[in-house]
């Protein structure tokens, strides 16, 4: 199959073009490039040995957007292109709403006019919001999010639900992703986030590397074994993976399946400080510090229909999450910079 892959580029975008091409598809990837490098295309070549079309375009830009639709033959669309940061959302409401569903709407519209009906979104754990408790299962309803970056995720489901109920030809896959972490084994391609990392992974990377002194751990007082937040961290490679399934599944199903992506195992912060600490041998200087506002103290997925019906499942273990994002992080201390 064709994928365009909107946001194609960046952390897990990258990573699944290298998978998507590993098992035969072909990949167009669009990109502004707002928050990665044109070369991580030229890494995701490296690594396949094939060759990638690209574009550098915002995908809000639909006369830009027809005339890709228009150049490649599509049968499927992955939309990656969002923001993702937290933090900056709940700063800059407006920006979020307006990339992250502008993006949606322009991808579906184009879709409908190149009648290409295949949608598989990047959608988040954070759906769930506050009133669900872990583990959790597509059937619970979406929740109430403490940000706008997380409204917009709910929001992009609602849209993308509507447009499938009102087109019967459309098929649309809301893949919602727990944490993912780690990086492609080769260390040319990994996550490379611009400033101050927001995500724990990142940041121990960044600490690991010698480019920050220290990492605060946001809280220390949860009601969970060691007092510190659990999360469902995935190999990325393992998301990217599921991706794969998520295309092929979408080629011969219609309307729309939700599904989660994570390992259905929990870890707290000091777990993985630990773990990374063992699986590079570098020690990671940290300190207990406030908790951060919004945090949830739980959150982890059961995955038993990926299972089931993709026949999906994360096969790597933390261990590799941690020795991955290292040898990505020591091998481009600078990320794609250098
Ligand atoms: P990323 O920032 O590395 O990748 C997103 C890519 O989209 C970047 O390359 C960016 O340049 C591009 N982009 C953004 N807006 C664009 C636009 N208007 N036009 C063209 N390109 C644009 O982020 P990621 O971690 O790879 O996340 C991909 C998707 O998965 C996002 O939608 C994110 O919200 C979602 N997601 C990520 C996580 C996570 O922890 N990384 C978890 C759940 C969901
Ligand atoms: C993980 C744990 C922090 C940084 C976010 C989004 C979610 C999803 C994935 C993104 C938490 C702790 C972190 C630090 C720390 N989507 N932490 N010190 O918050 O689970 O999920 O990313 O697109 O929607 O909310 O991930 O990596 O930020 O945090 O102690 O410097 O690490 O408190 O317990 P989170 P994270």
């Amino acid at each position: 199959m064709n994928v365009l892959l909107a946001g194609g580029a960046g952390y897990i975008g990258s990573h699944t073009a290298v998978e998507l091409l590993n098992a035969g598809h072909q990949v167009v990837i669009v990109d502004d490039y707002s928050n990665s490098s044109p070369e991580a295309v030229h890494r995701i070549e490296k690594i396949t040995g094939k060759r990638v079309i690209s574009y550098e375009a915002d995908v809000k830009n639909k006369e830009k957007m027809r005339y890709i639709f228009s150049e490649n033959h599509i049968d499927c669309v992955i939309h990656f292109a969002g923001l993702k940061a937290v933090g900056e959302s709940v700063r800059l409401p407006l920006k979020y709403y307006r990339n992250n569903i502008d993006t949606t709407l322009t991808l579906l519209e184009c879709m409908e006019e190149a009648g290409v009906n295949q949608f598989v979104f990047s959608s988040s754990a954070t759906v769930y919001g506050e009133e669900n408790k872990p583990p959790y299962v597509e059937t619970m309803h979406r929740g109430s999010c403490s940000n706008p970056y997380g409204w917009t995720k709910v929001m992009m489901e609602q849209i993308l639900e509507d447009a499938a109920k009102a087109n019967p030809k459309l098929s649309v896959i809301l893949l919602r992703y727990f944490n993912p972490i780690g990086a492609h084994e080769s260390g040319l391609i990994g996550e490379d986030p611009q400033g101050i990392p927001n995500n724990l992974m990142p940041f121990i990377a960044q600490v690991a590397v010698g480019r920050r002194d220290h990492l605060t751990v946001f809280g220390g007082d949860y009601p969970t074994p060691d007092g510190t937040c659990l999360r469902d961290y995935i190999h990325v490679m393992d998301l990217a993976n599921g991706h794969v399934k998520a295309v092929e599944y979408a080629a011969s199903h219609k309307g729309v399946e939700v599904f989660n992506l994570g390992t259905g195992t929990p870890y707290s912060v000091l777990d993985i400080i630990h773990a990374f600490e063992k699986a590079t041998g570098v020690k990671v200087k940290y300190e207990i510090g406030p908790r951060r506002a919004g945090d949830l103290s739980e959150v982890w997925a059961d995955s038993t229909k990926a299972q089931k019906v993709l026949g999906w499942h994360a096969e790597r273990t933390l261990e590799d999450m941690c020795r991955d994002t290292w040898n990505w992080q020591s091998k481009n201390p600078e990320g794609y910079k250098k």
